[in-house]
C-alpha cells in the first residue's frame, strides 16, 4: 500500500502511519556512529562478503578497484532494453515485450458472474468478480504444466474515491469521501481478500478460464479457522465464537507466498484501520492494541458489523494480523490462520526448503522501527505426499532478527519461558507470545528496521533479500539502517551461516541504498552502471526468478517528486554488476507496483498494478485531486464510461522466450 497518497487519500496514508513516528516504544540497538567503525574494520577484508560491503557503501572508484581484484565474474545477469522512467497515464514495458491485461477489478471470476457495471455495483456481484487493489500474485502450475495453472491474487484494500461514483466532495483541494452506507461497506468487504482462478496460455497469451472447478473468491466474510498455539485460547474468544477458532474473513492481504506444497499464503498487514470504537475501561488488551495502532477507524465497517467495533467485540482484533494458508486444490477448504507465525503487520511469507527438509518462511513487519522475522517448521517437507505437508505451519520456531554492527546477525527465538518471555512480563503461554509478537521481540532486543516489506530467499545461495521501504523518522542510525532521513529505503542481504536457511546466526550486507545517485545528500549506492532510469526508491515486493536473479517492485516513487512512477526493476546481486539496477516495466500515474511473479520457465512475468489513478496532483497531465469523477488516468480501458481499474498484467517476450 502506498505510503503517502498526497492530498487524496486520508485512509491510505493513515493505514501506513505515513506521518507517525512508528509504534515501537523501545530503542533497541540504536547506535550513533557505528557505521564508520564497522567499515574501518571490514573494508579491506578478503572474500566476497567484504567486496559486497564495499559495493554497498564505498565510492565508485573503490568499487572499481575491488572489482578488478575479483576473478571470474563478468557483467549483468540481465539483458533487455531499459524503459525510460517517467510519469504518464499508461504503463510501459521494455521494447520487445508485451504487457497484456489479464484480470481487472470487476472481471468475472466465474462463468455465471454478472458483467462489471461500476454504476450498479453490489455485494453479490463483487463476490463473483475480481476484487480491488491486487497485491501479491502467485502462480501454481496444474498437473506440472507450464501453460496451465492457478493464479492466486491478494486484494489488499479498497479506495472508495476511485471505486464509487458520487461519494467524493472536494474541500480545500482535498478529497473527502462521504460516510459509508451498509451496502457500500458490504461491497468493500467483498472486494477485499483474494482470488484463485485458473489461467491458460494459448497462442502465447494467457487467459482466465471462467468455468474452471477451482476458481474461488475469498473475502472479508469467508469462514476461516485459527490453528496453531493460539487457537482456542481465551484472548481470541468472542461473543459469537466461544470456541476461539472460527473467524470470518481476512483483511489487508498485502504480499504472501506459495508454499513448496502448493498452498496459497495471504499475509494480513494493516489490520488496525478496520477497527473502530473504544475498549471498555481498563481492558487488558489496551497495551497490545496500542502497539499495533488498533483501532485506527479508517473504515466504517464497525458501524454495520459489530465485530469491527472493539467496544462491542473487544477480542476481535486478536483474530487478525496472522498469516493465512489456503489449500487451493479444494475450493471448499476452510482457510487457516497459522498463529505459530506470529501476529503483526505481516507483509508477506516467502518460503524455501532448507537442506534438512524443514521449511523456512521469511516475514517482514511493515512499520517504522519494527522487525524482520523467520519461521522454521518443526516437521520436514515431504515432496512425495502433499497431504502430509498441509499442517506443517502449525508447529515450529519463530525467530526475530538482531543485526549487529560488525556485519553479523542472530536469529532470536520467540519461545515462551525462555529469557524475558515469562509470566513476569505478562506472557503466560506461547499463545501470549504469539498474540503480542512485537512486544516479545522488543524484550529480546531485536533490531528496529526501516519498514520491512517483502523478504525473498534465494534457494541457490542461502541468502535472503529484505526490502526496507523507507523511514524518515529515524533519530538514531543502526548499522543495518544507516540513514536517518531514509526517504528511499534500502535492501539488506542476509547471508545465512553456511548457506543453511535454518541457521540461527548469519552475516548481512547492504545490497543497495536506494534513491537518485546523482543527488549526493540522498546517499544512494547503486553501481555506476545504473542509468538515470535504473535507480529506484521504496523497494516493496521482490522475486527471485528461476535463474536466481532479483526483481524488485516499488511503492511511492511518484509521491516523492521523483518525476517517475513505480515499476519493476531488475537488480544484479552477483559479480561486478552487483548493485546495478534497470527499469523493466513501469505503472500508470498514481499506481504502486505489486506482484512480481515470474513463472518457473521464465517466459512470463505477472505483475499487479495497484491503486492506479490514486494521485496526479503533482503530475502536469492532471494537476489536481484524482477521484471517480475526475480521474488522472482511466487505465487500462481508457473508456469514458469505465473508471480506472487495478489489474494483473502478464508480461511476455514478443515471439516467445525467456524474460529479462
Ligand atoms: Fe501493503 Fe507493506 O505494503
Ligand atoms: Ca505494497
Ligand atoms: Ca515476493
Amino acid at each position: 500500500m502506498t505510503e503517502l497518497s498526497q492530498s487524496q487519500m486520508f485512509r491510505t496514508s493513515k493505514l501506513e502511519e505515513a506521518d507517525g513516528p512508528g509504534l515501537n516504544p523501545t530503542q533497541n540497538r540504536t547506535m550513533g556512529d557505528i557505521i564508520a567503525a564497522r567499515f574501518s574494520r571490514r573494508s579491506f577484508m578478503k572474500g566476497s562478503m567484504a567486496l559486497s560491503a564495499i559495493a554497498a557503501t564505498v565510492s565508485p572508484v573503490a568499487l572499481l578497484a575491488a572489482d578488478e581484484a575479483r576473478a571470474g565474474t563478468t557483467g549483468s545477469a540481465f539483458n533487455f532494453p531499459e524503459v525510460e522512467a517517467g510519469v504518464d497515464a499508461d504503463h510501459h514495458v521494455a521494447d520487445g515485450y508485451d504487457a497484456d491485461i489479464l484480470l481487472r477489478w470487476g472481471d468475472k471470476v466465474f462463468a455465471d458472474a454478472p458483467d462489471f457495471d461500476p454504476t450498479r455495483q453490489s455485494e453479490t456481484a463483487q463476490e463473483r468478480q475480481f476484487g480491488y487493489n491486487n497485491d501479491f500474485v502467485g502462480f501454481i502450475p496444474l498437473d506440472g504444466a507450464s501453460d496451465r495453472g492457478l493464479l492466486v491474487v491478494n486484494h489488499e484494500y479498497t479506495n472508495e474515491h476511485l471505486m464509487f461514483p458520487g461519494v467524493v466532495t472536494i474541500a480545500e483541494g482535498k478529497v473527502k469521501v462521504t460516510p459509508a452506507t451498509q451496502e457500500r461497506v458490504n461491497i468493500e468487504m467483498a472486494a477485499h481478500g483474494g482470488t484463485i482462478i485458473e489461467i491458460r496460455k494459448q497462442d502465447g497469451k494467457w487467459r482466465p478460464v471462467l468455468d474452471a472447478p477451482l476458481n474461488r473468491r475469498i473475502t472479508a466474510k469467508t469462514e476461516m479457522r485459527l490453528s496453531g498455539p493460539v487457537a482456542g485460547t481465551d484472548r481470541v474468544k468472542t461473543s459469537e465464537d466461544a470456541s476461539g477458532t472460527r473467524v470470518f474473513g481476512t483483511i489487508n492481504n498485502c504480499a504472501g507466498g506459495v508454499t513448496p506444497w502448493g498452498t496459497y499464503i495471504m499475509a494480513e498487514e494493516n489490520i488496525h484501520g478496520y477497527f473502530l470504537g473504544e475498549l471498555p475501561a481498563g481492558h487488558p488488551e489496551a497495551e497490545n492494541y496500542k502497539r499495533l495502532g488498533v483501532p485506527a477507524g479508517d473504515y466504517d465497517w464497525g458501524k454495520f458489523h459489530k465485530r469491527f467495533d472493539i467496544a462491542q467485540e473487544p477480542n476481535e482484533p486478536n483474530r487478525f494480523g496472522w498469516v493465512v494458508e489456503v489449500d487451493v486444490m479444494d475450493p471448499n477448504s476452510v482457510p487457516k490462520k497459522r498463529t505459530a507465525l506470529g501476529r503483526f503487520k505481516h507483509e508477506g511469507a516467502e518460503s524455501v526448503v532448507a537442506a534438512d527438509g524443514r521449511v523456512v518462511f521469511y516475514l517482514g513487519d511493515d512499520e517504522r522501527f519494527d522487525y524482520v522475522y523467520k519461521f522454521v517448521t518443526a516437521g520436514r517437507y515431504n515432496p512425495k505426499d502433499r497431504a502430509a505437508n498441509l499442517d506443517l505451519l502449525d508447529e515450529g520456531t519463530l525467530y526475530v532478527a538482531r543485526f549487529d554492527e560488525g556485519g553479523g546477525m542472530e536469529w532470536l527465538p520467540l519461545i515462551h519461558g525462555q529469557g524475558p518471555l515469562t509470566a513476569a512480563n505478562g506472557f503466560a503461554s506461547q499463545a501470549d507470545v504469539l498474540i503480542e509478537t512485537r512486544r516479545a521481540a522488543d524484550l529480546l532486543g531485536a533490531t528496529p528496521m526501516d519498514r520491512p516489506e517483502d523478504i525473498q530467499p534465494n534457494p541457490a545461495t542461502g541468502r535472503a533479500y529484505v526490502m526496507l521501504t523507507n523511514n524518515t523518522r529515524r533519530k538514531e542510525a543502526n548499522a543495518a539502517n544507516p540513514r536517518l532521513n531514509n526517504a528511499f529505503g534500502h535492501i539488506v542481504e542476509i547471508i545465512e551461516a553456511e548457506g543453511d536457511f535454518t541457521a540461527t546466526t548469519g552475516q548481512w550486507e547492504i545490497l543497495v541504498q536506494c534513491g537518485d545517485p546523482s543527488v549526493a545528500e540522498v546517499g544512494a549506492t547503486f553501481s555506476t552502471e545504473t542509468t538515470k532510469n535504473g535507480w529506484f526508491g521504496m523497494p516493496d515486493n521482490a522475486a527471485i526468478d528461476a535463474d536466481g536473479r532479483l526483481w524488485v517492485s516499488t511503492d511511492g516513487n511518484s509521491m516523492k517528486g521523483t518525476g517517475r512512477t513505480d515499476g519493476l526493476w531488475a537488480v544484479d546481486t552477483e559479480g561486478q554488476a552487483r548493485g546495478t539496477s534497470r527499469l523493466f516495466y513501469r505503472v500508470p500515474v498514481g499506481a504502486e507496483m505489486c506482484g512480481p511473479c515470474p513463472t518457473e520457465d521464465m517466459t512470463t512475468m505477472f505483475v499487479a498494478v495497484q491503486h492506479p489513478g490514486d494521485g496526479g496532483d503533482d503530475w502536469e497531465g492532471h494537476g489536481r485531486p484524482s477521484y471517480y469523477e475526475d480521474l488522472s488516468t482511466r487505465w487500462p480501458d481508457f473508456r469514458d464510461d469505465m473508471p480506472v481499474r487495478p489489474a494483473v498484467v502478464a508480461i511476455t517476450k514478443r515471439g516467445g522466450g525467456r524474460i529479462g
